[in-house]
């Protein structure tokens, strides 16, 4: 089958298109034809090289971490789906490649995909929507009436972040550039501040949660705009020792974690306030009750740019350029 593979870790590398087997269908996977792959920027971080030490693929591997599409085959203990269902999903890390013809997942995975999206528009919400939804639900317990600050609202993860938190209640200030700021309010955020004039901090008080998705710097500003017993949750780093242990990775790389992330927990211990980092992990139960969601209207997906299959190195340099407005998603049928 047609895939696009990473041969070697480089920022300079390509993927390569190529033909390769198709997946293994184990009892609990079941093999899905895809039809649409989403693009994120972790796809791009991975080619890069740059988490080597987290998630160690050897090339040549298949990257794409979206995907929507039909089962085309099920292995003999697989009870939720069948032949011919459509369906999406984040697959697990290791079990990664919808930049292909087929890919292999279990069945855990996946989610039937909601009757009211396309397949283009079904690929654009697993990696990001499970992710809004670790951060805000399973970590931030976000309640009605608290105030939660979400970065980056015209992203990927923002766009889907400020609806589920409008959806649970919550008052949500955001940051853009000044030509998004409208299309942002547009999507529910109450606070929408335009990050290339004004600075964030001397605007937002007493937060009950951040969401940080930038550098060092603003994620040590955020501490600043939180109220004593607030939650400050990084999807941008620094790796903690509880996300090392979750990965059961070696003391090495656990004790290389705590160090990464010392100065901010240390920070964040002073003033009170909750520091974790989120790396989102596949779900699909979680991905079930996302999809709720969508089939009654209150989150929608936002894509910015389809592109064909043949065309996912210029997807990627898209997503890299970091500007895209929602996701962007890889057709392949
Ligand atoms: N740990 C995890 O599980 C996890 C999961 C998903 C994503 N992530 C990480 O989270 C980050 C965001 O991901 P994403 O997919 O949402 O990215 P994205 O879709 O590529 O984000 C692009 C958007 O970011 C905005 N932006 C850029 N610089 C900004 C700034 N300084 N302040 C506010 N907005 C800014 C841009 O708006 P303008 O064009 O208006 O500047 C653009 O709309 C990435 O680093 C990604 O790797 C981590």
């Amino acid at each position: 089958m047609k895939a696009f593979i990473v041969t070697r870790y480089g920022k300079k590398e390509k993927l390569h298109l190529t033909e390769i087997a198709e997946p293994v269908v184990n009892e609990t996977d079941m093999l899905v034809q895809v039809y649409a792959a989403g693009v994120n920027l972790l796809d791009v971080k991975l080619r890069n090289g740059e988490f080597k030490m987290v998630l160690p693929y050897k090339p040549p591997f298949t990257v794409g971490h979206d995907v929507s599409g039909v089962v085309t085959k099920v292995g003999s203990k697989v009870s939720k789906f069948k032949v011919g269902d459509e369906v999406y999903a984040r697959p697990a890390d290791h079990r990664i490649g919808s930049f292909a013809a087929f890919i292999s997942m279990n069945e855990k995975d996946a989610a039937a995909k909601p009757v009211n999206l396309s397949m283009v528009e079904a690929a654009s919400i697993p990696l990001v929507g499970l992710t809004a939804w670790q951060a805000l639900v399973e970590k931030a317990g976000l309640k009605k009436g608290q105030k939660v600050f979400i970065q980056a609202g015209s992203g990927g993860v923002g766009t889907f972040a400020i609806q589920l938190a409008k959806h649970l209640g919550a008052t949500v200030a955001t940051t853009t550039s000044t030509a998004n700021i409208e299309w942002v309010k547009s999507l529910g955020a109450d606070i929408v501040i335009d990050y290339k004039n004004e600075d964030f901090e001397t605007i937002l008080k007493e937060y009950d949660v951040v969401l940080n998705s930038q550098d060092t710097k603003t994620l040590e500003k955020s501490l600043r705009v939180l109220k004593s017993g607030g939650k400050l949750i990084s999807i941008s780093g620094p790796p903690d020792p509880g996300f090392a242990k979750e990965l059961g990775s070696s003391w090495l790389v656990q004790l290389i974690m705590r160090l990464l992330s010392y100065r901010i927990r240390k920070k964040a211990n002073r003033l009170s306030i909750n520091y974790s980092f989120l790396f989102m992990r596949a779900n699909g139960h979680q991905l079930r009750e996302i999809t709720s969601l969508i089939e009654a209207g209150i989150i929608r997906p936002v894509v910015d740019k389809v592109f064909p299959f043949e065309a996912t190195n210029e997807a990627m340099a898209y997503v890299e350029q970091g500007r895209a407005k929602g996701k962007v998603v890889v057709r392949m049928r």
